[in-house]
């Protein structure tokens, strides 16, 4: 499924769709470029699951890996861009995350432990504030 993003509210407005859709032991795969969104899309559905607008999502580029508590599951946050080493992903506490929902971004990274099932969502620039989203995954759920 291709969507077209006009504006960083389309963006928004796609992450919310999403949230509304999502439930626990769901891992959503968010590909693209730097700069692409992935991030804007993350906090947007954290923000959206979280029912709450003012949530503070920042990126975890640094952590790695960011907790949520929402109304449905605890939701993580990852952003594999410096992951290193093969046993990286247990430490950040993939298993147990996994039982919540994960977004992903730079899932590459997870190699053979990406999940079956999950939403891949690849973002691409289409302009100054447009992009492209391509979806796969979630067949009749969405
Ligand atoms: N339609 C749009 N969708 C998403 N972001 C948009 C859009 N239009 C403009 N932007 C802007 O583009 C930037 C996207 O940055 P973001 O950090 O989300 O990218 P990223 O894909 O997570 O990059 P990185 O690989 O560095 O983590 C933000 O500044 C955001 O406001
Ligand atoms: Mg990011």
């Amino acid at each position: 499924m291709r969507i077209a993003l006009e504006n960083l509210a389309a963006t928004e407005a796609l992450a919310a769709r999403l949230a509304a859709a999502a439930r626990p032991g769901d891992a959503l795969l968010f590909d693209g470029p730097l700069g692409a969104g992935k991030s804007a899309l993350a906090r947007a559905f954290l923000r959206a699951l979280a029912d709450d607008p003012a949530l503070e999502v920042p990126s975890p580029t640094f952590t790695l890996v960011q907790t949520y508590p929402t109304p449905r599951c605890e939701a993580f946050h990852f952003d594999l861009y410096r992951l290193t080493g093969p046993g990286g992903l247990h430490e950040l506490g993939w298993e147990e995350a996994r039982a919540g929902i994960v977004l992903v971004e730079w899932p590459d990274r997870l190699g053979p432990l990406a999940p079956d099932g999950a939403l891949r969502v690849a973002l691409h620039h289409a302009g100054e504030e447009a992009r492209v989203a391509e979806l796969s995954g979630w067949e009749g759920r969405l």
